[in-house]
């Protein structure tokens, strides 16, 4: 890999995918890295490490949830000469309230971002709240395309953030100075209800997708009748908290500040998302 390459951890998904896109739509050499992307890299096997990093000054990292595996990642990081490091990270992370951790995720990424903060590297995190792309290809995205979002958020609303926005944010921060030492709290430029976030994807797909609130019980109750542990239905019922909570309703301004643009609308995502065909039938 040539100096001056960027490492992607993650790049199969979500964020790491669009990541890579813009990179190479700027002609920067890129190693797209995860279990099953172009270059194996798995965080469960520390023997990967090394390939990984070799000759990488830049590294974006999305960390596997639920472990402290960023911390002896990065020294590693330290020893091959790696400069520039921008974490993947989550708003309210640093928010007791914010969420039952039941997986450990939030404790995991409280000690990544200290492990990026202490390392002497120039660093940036990016803290997005909850991603549009879950309704596409994430959590949601497969009750969407069943026309049903059964879900325990009552009429919660989350600021939605486009992981094309993470993802401009992200190559910003590792390809243009101005972003070390920075944490970006990423959002959409409003708060949208689930109703509304249905409303609006039933427009752009051109077919009804309707949101059914259920109580807890009943969607824990739902999930063990579909083949799921009580316990991982209780964890997925504690993932749906922040949302119907209101948690994730309040606006950031990690957009504007790290690119000087405001963030993109839920709608601009929906229209985007159905013109590439993602919730065809
Ligand atoms: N989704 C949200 O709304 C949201 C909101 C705030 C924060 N976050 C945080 O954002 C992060 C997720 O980012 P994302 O949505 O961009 O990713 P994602 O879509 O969940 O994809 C995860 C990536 O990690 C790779 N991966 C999984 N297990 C791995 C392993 N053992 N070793 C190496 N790579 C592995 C996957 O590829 P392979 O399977 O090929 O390895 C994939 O590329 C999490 O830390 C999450 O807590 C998410």
């Amino acid at each position: 890999m040539p100096e001056q390459a960027i490492l992607v951890i993650g790049a199969t998904g979500k964020s790491g995918r669009r990541v890579v896109n813009r990179l190479r739509a700027e002609r920067l050499p890129v190693r797209a890295a995860a279990r099953n992307g172009e270059h194996r890299f798995d965080w469960t096997d520390s023997g990967t490490w090394d390939a990984a990093l070799e000759g990488a000054r830049s590294v974006y990292i999305v960390q596997l949830d639920g472990t402290k595996l960023v911390r002896p990642f990065v020294e590693r990081a330290v020893t091959h000469g790696v400069r520039r490091i921008v974490l993947a990270s989550g708003r309210g992370i640093d928010d007791p309230g914010y969420a039952n951790d039941s997986g450990g995720t939030l404790e995991g990424l409280l000690d990544s971002e200290a492990a990026v903060r202490e390392s002497g590297l120039e660093w940036t995190i990016s803290r997005p709240g909850w991603f549009a792309q879950n309704f596409s290809e994430g959590f949601f995205a497969d009750a969407v395309r069943a026309g049903e979002l059964r879900l325990p958020a009552g009429d919660g609303a989350a600021s939605f953030v486009d992981a094309e926005d993470i993802a401009a944010v992200v190559v910003a921060a590792l390809t243009k100075d101005g972003h070390a030492g920075q944490t970006y709290e990423l959002s959409g430029p409003r708060a949208v209800t689930l109703a509304e976030a249905a409303a609006t994807i039933s427009e752009a797909a051109g077919r009804e997708v309707r949101y059914v609130p259920l109580s807890v019980e009943d969607y824990v109750a739902e999930l063990v009748r579909q083949g799921l542990s009580p316990t991982d239905a209780a964890a997925f019922a504690d993932v749906v908290e922040p949302l119907r909570k209101g948690r994730d309703a309040y606006v950031s301004d990690g957009v504007q500040r790290a690119l000087a643009r405001p963030p993109r609308s839920f709608a601009e995502f929906a229209e985007s998302t159905a013109a590439a065909g993602a919730w065809s039938a």
